[in-house]
């Protein structure tokens, strides 16, 4: 069965370089070790297509085009803005990007329309996940990985129900931590307080996060994890010697220093780099080094163990109280990832029904 959809058109933010030839002419460019230029070309204003986000997306109006069968269509309402959404923008992972494409990794959405058996979603609340970015108002998707939400979480914590609450629970799965001390760095984020909160649950003695914002100290607080100042270089080592398990998003000076502080038998899992600058594993390393990245789990994820990740997350998400956030209307989506920058600052999320 198909529903006609409310508006015939789609905004959607896209990276840019859209044009075919053009992003091919970028990759046939980095395939080459050392291209050698003649002095009569110039390098194309549109390239490359990677930069500052509010430089390389946009926001552009699409035709929609008729539902593909086997795939259910989704009218998003609201999508957080992520590290997760904006560093592939930059261009980090642009070995992984194929362009064009439309950024946004998660959100929350409402099956609009859908053929055949999957004609009874339509309606329902759904994450529509892993497949074109979230950062639109229609995703179309595979049915077998959008997510139902159940109808008690409300739209502003399902609309962050994925990157950080699967990545804390898979890292947390992959390196348990019952009876031992966990560090934290970046531990004002979304990700790193769900880590802090699940790994006492899961039976830590003891989580300390290193901040860099004074404000997230209080629902750390809430949250059972103990403080550290990013200033503090003491307790940050002292810190390091005692910890187990760290966590850290940072790199950098901060990982670094961690890193070589850390006893022999402990382990220290990287999973980004918001530095900019990466761990430097000193002379005599005693700690396990070790890099988590949620795709890689996701690779060898059949539908089905999929769906499982999230029969165990909403119980936890139900539990769990979320960083406050500052929701904007489309249009202000340049304003959001401008409140996305400012330290300290509450979640920035995308109201797409605006
Ligand atoms: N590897 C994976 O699979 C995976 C999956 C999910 C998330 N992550 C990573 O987890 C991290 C947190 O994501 P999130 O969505 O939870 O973040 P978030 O809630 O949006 O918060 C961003 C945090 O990053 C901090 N920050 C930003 N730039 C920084 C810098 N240069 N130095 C130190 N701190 C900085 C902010 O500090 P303030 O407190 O001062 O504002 C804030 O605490 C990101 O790095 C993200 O990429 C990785």
């Amino acid at each position: 069965m198909n529903v006609e959809t409310a508006s015939p058109r789609r905004r959607r933010f896209a990276f840019r370089g859209r044009k075919k030839e053009r992003v091919r002419r970028r990759e046939s460019a980095s395939i080459s070790p050392s291209p050698i230029r003649g002095p009569h070309e110039k390098p194309c204003p549109d390239l490359p297509p990677f930069g500052d986000p509010l430089d390389a997306l946009h926001l552009e109006d699409a035709d929609l085009a008729p539902l593909k069968p086997g795939l259910i269509r989704v009218e998003m309402e609201l999508a957080p803005v992520n590290p997760s959404d904006l560093i592939p923008v930059t261009g980090v992972y642009s070995h992984l990007i194929t362009l064009p494409m439309v950024a946004g990794y998660e959100g929350v959405g409402r099956v609009v329309e859908a053929h055949g058996a999957h004609a009874a979603l339509i309606g329902s609340r759904v994450l529509p996940l892993r497949g074109p970015g979230t950062w639109q108002r229609y995703v179309d998707c595979d049915p077998a990985l959008a997510v139902p939400v159940p109808d008690d979480i409300e739209d502003l914590r399902a609309a962050r129900g994925y990157i950080n609450p699967l990545a804390a629970l898979r890292m947390l799965t992959r390196y348990p931590v019952a009876g031992k001390r966990v560090l934290l760095t970046v531990s004002g984020s979304s990700c790193a307080t769900l880590l802090g909160h699940w790994a006492l649950l899961q039976g830590a003695v003891e989580v300390v996060g290193v901040y860099r914002s004074s404000e997230r100290v209080a629902r750390m607080r809430t949250l059972g994890i103990v403080p550290v100042s990013g200033e503090d270089a003491g307790a940050i080592e002292a810190a390091a010697r005692a910890a187990d398990v760290t966590f850290d998003a940072v790199g950098g000076d901060l990982g670094s220093k961690v890193l070589a502080a850390m006893r022999m038998g402990s382990v220290f899992v990287g999973y980004d780099l918001l530095s900019g600058q990466p761990v430097v594993p000193p002379a005599i390393l005693r700690a396990g080094f070790e890099r988590f990245h949620l795709r890689d789990d996701l690779a060898e994820m059949t539908p089905a163990v999929w769906q499982v990740q999230f029969d165990r997350l909403w119980p936890l998400l139900r539990q769990v109280e979320f960083p406050e956030v500052q929701v904007f209307v489309l249009e202000d989506w340049k304003a959001a990832i401008r409140a996305f920058r400012e330290a300290g600052g509450a979640k920035p999320l995308i109201d797409f029904r605006s």
